[in-house]
């Protein structure tokens, strides 16, 4: 076992030791009673809890609720107080995005709930994953809720946070490492670069709900900065249209990273001109975008060839031009 996952066990131990603790109980956090709709993968949820709940008779306590952010897969990559966090859950409503090795350091006895795509279904809708999370809290559990990534960065956690607080449940927030860092991390390559990228902008190429999307290209087109869009792959065609029209050069650097930080991490470049007639050939995983001079490919790649490394040199282009790597 590598000495981070040993240090990450004891850690976990010593978090969960701290649960018992804290509850008393000597076999763990008590095991939970949950309506029918709430089982993991059930998408039925009762309209009524959309509404503010009463405070069910009996409790003598409100639960309290932590946004924790999972990071882009690997478990190595979350904070310790999201670990902390985890183990001392009654109740863990996750994404579909969690990775299992995270999932796996709640608590045995936590009520793991799914609250997202998975297995061909659809997500729970908002409302009533905001209603779920009060639910639970309201029954004076522990509740966290598990995003990908960071919650505060396309993850929702606004109207969740808004909800809580219209209901006076107290709610905290564990940040976690947002996929733009996470994959400029596994890549190496730093986002911004002294005489070449001097901003890095966040930005979603989904619009609301299957909306049109029609970002502001002329804002976004600078040739001085690093783009990072989430959510992109299906539009990247669209991306690479919208900025070569409003003046990037085609042959901006675009690097996609599929399942950043995971065992199945792949990476493929292109440049933005070609994006804008073919798109990005990655799969069906999570994939970002990654755009601007910042991402051009390392000289150091050429002695990846020959190993595991998942790079597609062919797929390099033109940016792999003057690379040696036959
Ligand atoms: C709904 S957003 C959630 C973003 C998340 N809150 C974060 O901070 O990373 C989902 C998008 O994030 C990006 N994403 C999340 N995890 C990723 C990963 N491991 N590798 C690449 N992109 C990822 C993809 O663009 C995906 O479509």
């Amino acid at each position: 076992m590598p000495t981070s996952a040993k240090w990450l066990d004891g850690l976990t131990a010593l978090a969960r030791l701290a649960v018992l603790r804290f509850t008393g109980a000597g076999g763990g956090a008590p095991t939970l009673t949950l309506p029918r709709w709430a089982g993991e993968g059930t998408s039925a949820c009762p309209r009524k809890l959309r509404q503010s709940l009463p405070r069910p008779a009996g409790e003598d306590r409100w639960g309290q609720v932590t946004l924790v952010g999972a990071g882009p897969g690997d478990p190595d990559l979350l904070t310790v107080a999201a670990v902390k966090a985890l183990a001392a859950a009654e109740v863990v409503l996750y994404d579909a995005l969690v990775g299992d090795g995270i999932l796996d350091l709640s608590h045995p006895k936590a009520e793991r709930i799914c609250v997202g795509k998975r297995s061909g279904r659809h997500s729970l809708p908002q409302g009533e994953i905001n209603a779920l999370i009060a639910f639970h809290a309201r029954r004076g559990k522990r509740v966290v809720r598990l995003k990908g990534g960071d919650p505060m960065v396309f993850g929702r956690a606004g109207e969740e946070i808004e909800h809580l607080d219209s209901l006076g449940i107290p709610v905290r927030v564990i940040p976690g490492i947002t996929a733009a860092l996470g994959c400029a991390a596994s890549t190496g390559l730093s986002l911004t670069k002294r005489g070449v990228s001097r901003a890095v902008t966040f930005v979603t190429a989904h619009g609301r709900d299957g909306e049109r999307f029609e970002p502001d290209w002329a804002r976004l087109a600078d040739p001085q900065g690093t783009l990072a869009i989430y959510m992109g792959r299906e539009q990247a065609r669209a991306v690479g249209q919208g900025l070569t029209g409003a003046g990037l050069p085609a042959a901006t650097p675009v690097l996609a990273v599929e399942n950043g930080c995971r065992p199945d991490e792949r990476r493929y470049w292109t440049t933005l001109g070609r994006m804008a007639e073919q798109g990005v050939a990655a799969g069906k995983g999570p994939t970002l975008l990654l755009v601007g001079e910042a991402l051009r490919p390392r000289q150091a790649i050429n002695k990846m060839v020959g190993t595991a490394d998942p790079i597609d040199l062919r797929a390099l282009g033109d940016l792999a031009q003057g690379f040696d790597h036959d």
